[in-house]
């Protein structure tokens, strides 16, 4: 396992990529967008300079990431020499089987072809390909360099050499990787998702604003950041993509996105990545809180 391929250069790829890079692997890093590969590089390079300022990693070892690292927008190319791919394109189901599709005609017969999607059944992406003992989930959590959990997720039809293959890959990557079973959302996202959904319902509800309701779940229940700042991290789209993958997977009522949610992200309001979400990020940090506005709104909703 040498050559890697991360397909998706946004929040989740470009993490990915510096990882790989970091231990040395060779990264080919695609997407449709050359704007989105640029943005990426500039991300890695700005996290790099954090590790390096904390003294976790040395200036050569920033030159070496970097050059570990190649762009490219044309699949067939980033993609024909690939031992493993690790896709982390849009979380949308049809966008995820194209691109599965095409790989399984570029890639070698000895690739492996992995997905990073949160909720989109491995089972079914594998049934696009003539491979379905070669394709896994791998599941990086956000942001990358930092959190140590990889969920390694078995499709249906994954074997136990290339299951065993992604957990030891893992490791060399010093994460921590737990292999769960193919059903929708997996662990993380089934049960983290319906407490966002929660967290917004409770928004929309008026019963709190933002800024009481991740108050009242960080300090109370000691998690490091509220759930509407967390779902603002992950994306408002990536959240309501998920709900919607367990609402329709599962059939059961309980998942059914907030119309708030499905408002927000219909706005444009995907949080950190637009710069608006149940926060403003448009100075460049998280402060000008819209609790305010929430609760004008939802005054009218509860009246
Ligand atoms: P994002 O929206 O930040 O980035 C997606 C990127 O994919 C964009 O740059 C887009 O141009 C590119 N893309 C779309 N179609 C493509 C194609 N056909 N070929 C190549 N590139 C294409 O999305 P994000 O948040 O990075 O999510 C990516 C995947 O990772 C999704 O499956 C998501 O569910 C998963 N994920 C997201 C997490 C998060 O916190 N955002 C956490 C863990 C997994």
């Amino acid at each position: 396992m040498k050559n890697i391929t991360v397909i998706g250069s946004g929040t989740m790829g470009n993490g990915i990529a510096h990882v790989f890079a970091q231990f040395g692997y060779s990264v080919n890093l695609v997407d449709i967008s050359d704007a989105a590969l640029q943005k990426a590089l500039a991300t890695i390079a700005k996290n790099i300079d954090r590790q390096v300022a904390k003294g976790t990693v040395t200036e050569a070892d920033k030159t070496a990431t970097l050059s570990n690292i190649k762009t490219f927008t044309k699949l067939e190319e980033g993609a024909k020499n690939a031992d493993l791919v690790v896709e982390a394109a849009s979380e949308n189901v049809n966008v995820k089987l194209a691109i599965f599709k095409q790989l399984d005609e570029i890639c070698p017969p000895h690739t492996i072809l992995a997905s990073n999607t949160s909720s989109i059944s491995i089972t079914q992406i594998a049934a696009v390909t003539k491979r379905a003992d070669k394709v896994i989930g791998m599941h990086f959590m956000n942001p990358v360099p930092v959190m140590k959990l990889i969920e390694v997720i078995r499709g249906y039809s994954t074997s136990d050499e290339v299951c065993q293959l992604i957990m030891e890959t893992s490791k060399k990557l010093n994460k921590i990787p737990t292999e769960v079973n193919d059903y929708p959302g997996f662990v993380a996202n089934k049960i983290l998702m319906p407490m966002i959904n929660e967290a917004i319902i409770t928004l929309y509800e008026g019963v709190a604003g933002v800024e009481e309701i991740d108050t009242v779940m960080k300090l109370g229940m000691a998690h490091p950041m509220g759930p509407l700042q967390l779902a603002d991290f992950i994306g408002l789209d990536v959240c309501l993509n998920i709900l919607r993958v367990l609402h329709d997977g599962f059939g059961n009522p309980k998942y059914a996105p907030c119309p708030l949610l499905v408002n927000m992200v219909t706005a444009g309001h995907l949080g950190v990545k637009s710069g608006k979400g149940f926060y403003d990020y448009s100075s460049g940090t998280k402060d000008l809180i819209l609790a305010d506005r929430f609760k004008k709104q939802n005054k009218s909703i509860v009246a």
